[in-house]
């Protein structure tokens, strides 16, 4: 899949590959009202990755129906359709638009938002509020709901079995890591918001942490994210116990990584006999656990 908020809506990238083949795609986060996004500057280089702070641009939901699920109504590749809400009521609000829209084959919740209700904290950093986000999304819509958790959590453990018991048919990981950068010579933030997101390669080995815990931790589906660029990434990720992956900053890079990767998964699979990917979900967890029984012996 590609990842939210790092393929637009895929329209963008119809014309340079065939964006057909992919396993889904996931379009930019979506809120009620269209959003221009927090001031420039907002995204910055960092060593192996991007820090940004776009702030959730976009056209709005209603836009997103009229505009854009008609083309992806035409499409082969599913598209899943990010929604942000800044309160429980404005989640349940675009999940109920976005049932049976046709082009809309389901949402990913993004919980990484403020809760301007609680103060601003973050609606991903508390199981019980991630729990009740969850709850409101399922109740309003009809379509399969992918919640995706943020990293910045205390116990990003806790609010996956939380989001699970609440009714998400799947769980995807990470989002980016807050993050900053300051310039010494004007001896300021270089992010106009301050902090932002660290996306990219740096953050690929405490993204794979986080998916082995709460793969490890949940019986739903969880789709890893976090630097990953090329299949030996995304194979990590399936062998930590992912089911699917998603790639996101990468494609800044090269447009078509997500291709590449779901390319090089085919030819590892081939060179190395795998007939089915259920084969390797989860493998490097049964290596480990094999090593311990070995251990006890
Ligand atoms: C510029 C940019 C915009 C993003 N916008 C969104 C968004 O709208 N919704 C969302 O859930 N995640 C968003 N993300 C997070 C990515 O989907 C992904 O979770 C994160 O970047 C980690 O994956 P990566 O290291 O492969 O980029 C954004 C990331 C970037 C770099």
């Amino acid at each position: 899949m590609t990842a939210s908020g790092t393929f637009g809506y895929g329209t963008e990238y119809s014309e340079l590959f065939d964006i057909q083949r992919l396993g889904a795609i996931i379009c930019k986060g979506t809120t009620l009202k269209a959003r221009e996004g927090n001031p420039q500057p907002r995204l910055i280089e960092t060593a192996s990755g991007v820090i940004n702070s776009i702030g959730l641009q976009n056209i709005g939901v209603k836009a997103v129906i009229k505009e854009k699920a008609p083309i992806w109504a035409g499409w082969k590749v599913p598209v899943i359709v990010n929604i942000a809400g800044f309160s429980v009521k404005e989640y349940e609000e675009l999940a109920r638009l976005l049932d049976g829209v046709k082009g809309v084959s389901g949402l990913e919740v993004n919980i990484s938002c403020p809760n301007v209700n609680e103060g601003g904290t973050c609606f991903g950093e508390s199981p019980d509020i991630a729990a009740e986000v969850t709850k409101a999304v399922k109740k309003a819509t009809s379509l399969p709901i992918m919640v995706k958790l943020t990293p910045n959590a205390a116990d990003i453990v806790a609010v996956a079995k939380a989001v699970e018991d609440a009714g998400a048919d799947a769980i995807s990981l990470v989002n980016s890591y807050k993050a900053m950068a300051i310039n010494i010579i004007e001896r300021k933030p270089i992010l106009d918001n301050i902090t932002g997101g660290l996306s990219g390669p740096a953050i690929k080995p405490l993204a794979l942490a986080a998916v082995y815990e709460v793969a490890g931790a949940v019986k739903v589906p969880v789709a890893g994210c976090g630097g990953i660029a090329t299949a030996e990434d995304a194979i990590e990720f399936i062998m930590a116990g992912a089911t699917a992956v998603q790639v996101g900053s990468a494609t800044y890079s090269n447009p078509r990584a997500s291709l590449d990767v779901l390319e090089g998964i085919m030819s590892f699979m081939e060179k190395e006999g795998i007939k089915g990917l259920g084969e390797i979900i989860g493998a490097g967890r049964n290596q480990i656990s094999n090593l311990k029984n070995q251990k006890h012996k």
